[in-house]
C-alpha cells in the first residue's frame, strides 16, 4: 500500500531508513561483522571476487569491488549480459557473486552458470529468500530491505551497498588476514547509516534542484571511485523516470570527450565524498568554464567544492567510504521530483518491467 505517498517510488525512498535498519539488524558485533551463514574463515581459500549484475545492481556491485579493491582484494565487476557473452576467467578459487534484487534476472543467473559449470564459488546477494538464484548459487547473503514494488530500485540500492560493507569486512579479514582499513570508524558510521539517510530523505531541497532538470538537455552526473557508480546510478535513475538524457561519467574522463556535450544548458550533478576532492574539484573548474552549472551533493565538509558549485545537496558528513550512499539518495530524489514535475508514469515507467526474466 502507498499510504499517504503519491507513488511507491516514493514511498521506498523514505523506507530507506527502516530497510537499513534491517539489512544491519544484529549483523555489527563491536568492531566485526556477524553474518548469519558466513562465521570468520567462511571465505579462506578464495583468492578472488567477481561480482556480475544488471543496471542498479551492477552500479551496487561496482562499489562492491571498490570496498573490496582498496583493501587489497582483487575484484571484478562484470555486466551479466556481457559476462555470459565473454567470460571473464575463473577457478575453484574464484568467488562470483551475483547482485540482484529479485534473484530472477534471467542474464544474471546465465552468468551464474557460467561461473559455475566453470567450477568458480558462487554467492547470490539478493533481496528474495527462496529465488532462483538463492536457491542455485552455493551461498546466499539476504540484504533484507522488504518488497520493492517500484520498477525504479531505490531502497534495495541502499541494502545492496550496506549488506557489500558488511561482507567486505568479512571478505577482507579472510583473504588478507587483516580488516579492513579503518574498519572500527566504518562500523561505527555503518550503524548510523540510517538515521543519516534520515536527514536526507528529510531535506526538502531536491525538489527546487530537480526544477532545473526539466529541459531537453542532457544531464550529466559526475565522481571519482564509489561516487563513479553513484553518478552512474544517479544518471539511470534520471533517464528511467524521467525519459531525458542523462549520463553518468567517471569525473576524470570528461576532458576525454564528454567535455564537448558540456554547455550552459546541460546540469552538472558532482557527487564528492571526500576521497580525490581536489581532483573533483579541478574537474567542476573544467566545466564551469563552460558555463554549465554544477550542482554539488556533498558533506558540507567538502567546502572546496561546495563553495565553487552553483548549487548544493548536502549530505550528513559520514565516513568518506559511506557519503556516495548518502549522495545517491538526493539523486533519487531528484529524478523523482523531475518526473513527477514531468508527470511521468513513475512507478511504472514506459517499456520497463520490474524483473526481467529474458535474456
Ligand atoms: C533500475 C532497475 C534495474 C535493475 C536490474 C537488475 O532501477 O531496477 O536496472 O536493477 O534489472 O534487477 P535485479 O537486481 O532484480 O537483478
Amino acid at each position: 500500500e502507498k499510504g499517504s505517498y503519491d507513488h511507491y517510488m516514493l514511498k521506498e525512498i523514505h523506507e530507506q531508513p527502516v530497510a537499513l535498519r534491517q539489512t544491519l539488524h544484529g549483523r555489527i558485533d563491536g568492531d566485526d561483522v556477524s553474518l548469519e551463514d558466513f562465521p570468520p574463515g567462511s571465505f579462506e581459500g578464495v583468492d578472488s571476487v567477481q561480482f556480475v549484475a544488471c543496471g542498479t545492481s551492477y552500479h551496487a556491485g561496482m562499489y562492491g569491488e571498490w570496498l573490496l579493491s582498496k583493501d587489497g582484494v582483487e575484484a571484478n565487476t562484470f555486466i551479466a549480459s556481457e559476462y555470459a557473452a565473454s567470460p571473464a576467467p575463473v577457478d575453484e578459487d574464484t568467488l562470483v557473486i551475483g547482485v540482484t534484487q529479485s534473484g530472477e534476472t534471467a542474464d544474471t543467473l546465465e552468468a551464474l552458470e557460467s561461473a559455475r559449470q566453470r567450477g568458480a564459488r558462487t554467492l547470490a546477494l539478493t533481496n528474495v529468500i527462496g529465488s532462483t538464484a538463492a536457491r542455485t548459487c552455493d551461498d546466499a547473503l539476504f540484504i533484507r530491505a522488504g518488497p520493492e514494488i517500484g520498477v525504479a530500485a531505490t531502497k534495495t540500492f541502499s541494502s545492496q551497498v550496506a549488506t557489500l560493507v558488511l561482507l567486505a569486512e568479512r571478505l577482507v579479514r579472510d583473504l588478507t588476514g587483516s580488516p579492513t582499513d579503518d574498519h572500527a570508524a566504518r562500523l561505527d558510521a555503518l550503524e548510523s547509516l540510517p538515521e543519516h539517510v534520515e536527514v536526507v530523505t528529510n531535506d526538502t531541497q531536491a525538489a527546487d534542484v530537480s526544477q532545473r532538470c526539466l529541459g531537453d538537455n542532457g544531464h550529466f552526473f559526475i565522481g571519482r571511485g564509489n561516487a563513479y557508480s553513484v553518478a552512474l546510478e544517479g544518471a539511470l535513475k534520471f533517464k528511467e523516470i524521467t525519459y531525458g538524457h542523462a549520463e553518468g561519467f567517471a569525473a576524470g574522463e570528461l576532458k576525454h570527450g564528454p567535455l564537448a556535450l558540456v554547455t550552459p544548458e546541460t546540469p552538472i550533478f558532482a557527487v564528492g565524498t571526500g576521497h580525490y576532492q581536489n581532483r573533483l574539484e579541478s574537474n567542476v573548474n573544467e566545466i564551469q568554464t563552460r558555463g554549465a552549472p554544477v550542482i554539488a551533493i556533498a558533506p558540507r565538509t567538502a567546502s572546496g567544492l561546495v563553495d565553487t558549485a552553483d548549487e548544493f545537496l548536502p549530505v550528513p558528513a559520514t565516513h568518506p567510504d559511506l557519503v556516495a550512499i548518502l549522495a545517491n539518495v538526493q539523486l533519487q530524489l531528484i529524478a523523482y521530483h523531475a518526473a513527477n514535475e514531468m508527470e511521468r508514469s513513475i512507478d511504472k515507467p514506459r517499456n520497463l518491467a520490474k524483473s526481467v526474466t529474458v535474456e
